[in-house]
């Protein structure tokens, strides 16, 4: 049984008050009876403040990214012990903005994902195509390959969750259709099925992301390959990021 995740992606979207004052409304929001595991994963910078904040709730913290060194001379970066040490379980991977302004490749996804795991923390790893390749019908090529060597020489994914993020999805308004969504995201699971074994492809949870809202999270949750939401704009807010938490039943 897949448990659905709720993850909200802050991007770089709050201050410290700001954090304090969304954090404050969304605990009293929180029932505990939800079904779907809620994560929030905001900057470094309220890393802290949100773990504070979140003592006594079943809410779940994670980062945005990570480096893939145990520690050392790189300015400007963020070890896995360090999240550790903030309260994190889950770093996002290979989010397409990574990708596209900061020189993320497949390799480095590789090696982010490796000492992630070996760590300890639970990597979502962030998948998908742009329109242009979706319009070229190359958005299977592209997203198998991204799996295929993100994941190269990674025995196991037990503690992995995969994001299918179609590039133009995102921050568009333009959400992929819950069929287009599940179709990709079906695909996603034979691809790990033949890395990995059908047994062990059945129990990892894939995420859809891209334009979720609560008016649309409903119809493409209900999908059954797709587990729960990466959610970018939408979980800034608390009121509609709790909606779509409880659209995840
Ligand atoms: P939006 O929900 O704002 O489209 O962002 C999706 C996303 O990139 C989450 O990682």
């Amino acid at each position: 049984m897949r448990i659905p995740l709720v993850a909200g992606n802050w991007k770089m979207y709050k201050t410290l008050s700001e954090t304090k004052e969304f954090m404050n409304h969304f605990v009293k929001l929180l029932k505990g009876s939800e079904k779907a595991e809620v994560l929030i994963c905001p900057p470094y910078t309220s890393l802290y403040v949100v773990n504070e904040l979140r003592q006594n709730t079943k809410i779940k913290l994670g980062a945005q990214d990570v480096h893939w060194e145990e520690e050392g001379a790189y300015t400007g970066k963020v070890s896995c012990n360090m999240l550790i040490a903030s309260g994190c379980e889950y770093v996002i991977i290979g989010h397409s903005e990574q990708r596209t302004y900061f020189h993320e490749t497949d390799e480095t996804v590789n090696k982010k994902i490796k000492k992630s795991l070996e760590k300890g923390l639970i990597p979502i790893v962030c998948v998908g195509e742009t329109l242009p390749q979706r319009e070229a019908n190359q958005h299977h090529e592209v997203v198998k390959k991204q799996i295929i060597e993100g994941f190269k020489d990674i025995l196991d994914i037990k503690n992995t969750v995969i994001a299918y993020e179609p590039v133009w999805a995102i921050g568009t308004g333009r959400n992929a259709t819950p069929q287009q969504a599940q179709e990709m995201q079906h695909y996603i699971r034979q691809i790990l099925a033949e890395l990995y074994g059908k047994s062990k492809a059945e129990e990892i949870r894939i995420l859809y992301g891209g334009s979720l809202k609560p008016e649309n999270a409903k119809e493409i949750f209900s999908e059954p390959d797709i587990d729960g939401g990466l959610v970018g704009g939408a979980s800034l807010k608390p009121d509609s990021f709790y909606q779509i938490v409880l659209a995840a039943q």
